[in-house]
């Protein structure tokens, strides 16, 4: 297994502080710099700190939109269906922005269906994927009539279809199988290879779409796979069709009817200023291009790619603090707020809103680390950064994806605020909750 790329690097040191980086190319990051400082659309962080506080979660609504339509231009040449990954960023309005847009929403649970129905997506345009489904869950889908349940075992298959005998509804199923590509990705989120927990082997495939094509009470309507996240080439989508196209061809001969080949998500971002933006027009090429003698629709299933980048982070210096070592900035978003670094040592460019000053300011080698008692409660490790003091607004960037949905009360940490952005408009879509909130919460029986 192999670990490209510069996103998966830890303890690397990066020898040129991203904030020149980020200052000659904001964009990427989803990201403008008028009078000197970053804002997100028109709407100046600085603003957004003093009016929500911090750390709080901000997502630029034309950032999701562009990558949506970028995508869907480049899929154009043949029929697909882009059903965005729900757990990517479940905020009701980016739900309700790309439910707009035409999107359709891939959910691992029923509730993120319940999510997605309430931002108003039809349940004919959600797939539920997931390797473990509960029976409430799979009668709540069939109940809703979802486009298709994407079975990921014989087991499931055959639960799937006791559930759907006892429903009047006719229940479309898709295999997910496991084509084995490796999609050269951190081992965390390669989900495609033989030793992952998902999907159908591919030698069990045709065996458990006969099963299908038989069973009563559901209908093979198509084999999907879903191989990995952040994946920066289009070869590894490529390879999944080719070892897909054998099965297809025998699922055919065996008397099946498909009629959407899901391919998954997985198209990478960029994360540091050095990261090759995904080249969705060649990658979309070639995708049409091998599927063009497929008679049946596309399904892809993006997440990351289409909010990861309309996101920051928005939070405080509390203080700095010298180590015998090394220097700390300790920020007031830690581990609970934003996972990814502490579970994947995953890189997070991490620059001041007042970005123009900082240019020309001291650099120095710090770790960003947040409050929590834990070792691993950082954002970054050995990282390259202007000198920051105390009350200084930092950013932490690509967080739109991942992020607020990961993230936890641990340490009796209310979880961040979310604001959404559209030009100059904003509104707090999530408000902070007090702590009192938290433990009115829970009750104590008499007797403790
Ligand atoms: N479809 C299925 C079946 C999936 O399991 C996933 C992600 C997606 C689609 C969307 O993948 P995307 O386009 O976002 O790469 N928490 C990790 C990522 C875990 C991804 C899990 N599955 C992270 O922070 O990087």
């Amino acid at each position: 297994m192999t670990c490209t790329g510069t996103v998966w690097q830890p303890g690397l040191m990066n020898l040129r502080a991203d904030h020149h980086g980020v200052a000659a190319d904001p964009a990427r990051f989803g990201c403008r710099i008028v009078d000197g400082h970053l804002q997100i659309e028109d709407v100046d962080l600085r603003v957004l700190a003093k009016e929500v506080g911090t750390p709080t979660y901000v997502y630029g609504l034309a950032h999701i939109e562009a990558q949506y339509r970028g995508l869907a231009k480049a899929v154009g040449q043949r029929p697909t269906s882009i059903c965005y990954a729900v757990k990517a960023n479940s905020s009701q309005a980016v739900l309700k922005l790309l439910g707009g847009l035409g999107a359709g929403a891939d959910i691992v649970s029923v509730g993120e269906m319940h999510r997605a129905m309430a931002a108003g997506i039809e349940p004919a345009r959600i797939v539920f994927s997931g390797v473990g489904k509960r029976d409430d869950e799979i009668d709540a889908a069939i109940e809703a009539g979802v486009r298709s349940i994407n079975v990921e075992s014989e087991e499931e298959l055959e639960r799937v279809a006791a559930r759907a005998r006892r429903s009047t509804r006719p229940v479309n199923v898709s295999l997910r199988v496991n084509p084995d590509v490796d999609p050269a990705t951190h081992p965390y989120l390669a989900t495609g290879l033989r030793e992952s927990k998902f999907g159908i082997p591919m030698t069990l495939a045709r065996k458990v779409a006969k099963r299908a094509i038989d069973l009563e009470g559901v209908e093979l309507v198509g084999i999907a796979c879903h191989i990995g996240s952040q994946i920066t080439e289009a070869s590894p989508y490529l390879d999944s069709v080719a070892r897909l196209r054998g099965l297809l061809a025998e699922i055919a001969e065996d008397g099946g009817k498909l009629r959407q080949l899901d391919l998954g998500g997985g198209m990478s971002i960029p994360y540091a200023p050095e990261d090759a933006v995904f080249d969705v027009e060649s990658w979309g090429r070639a995708v049409v291009e091998v599927t063009k003698d497929l008679p049946m629709e596309l399904v892809l299933e993006p997440g990351r790619y289409l909010v990861g980048n309309a996101g920051v982070l928005l939070t405080r210096v509390i203080n700095t603090k010298r180590g015998e070592d090394k220097g700390f900035v300790i920020v007031d978003a830690a581990m609970n707020d934003l996972l990814r670094p502490a579970l994947y040592q995953a890189r997070h460019t991490i620059v001041p809103v007042a970005i123009e000053a900082a240019l020309s300011v001291e650099e120095e080698t710090v770790d960003l680390v947040g409050p929590v008692c834990e070792c691993g409660d950082f954002l970054a490790e050995n990282r390259r950064s202007p000198r920051l003091s105390t009350d200084d607004l930092v950013a932490v960037l690509s967080a739109g994806a991942y992020g607020m949905t990961m993230a936890s009360t641990y340490n009796t940490r209310a979880l961040p605020a979310e604001v959404v952005v559209r030009g100059d408009q904003w509104s707090v879509t999530r408000p902070r909750r007090p702590i009192a909130e938290l433990i009115a919460e829970e009750s104590v029986p008499g007797w403790v």
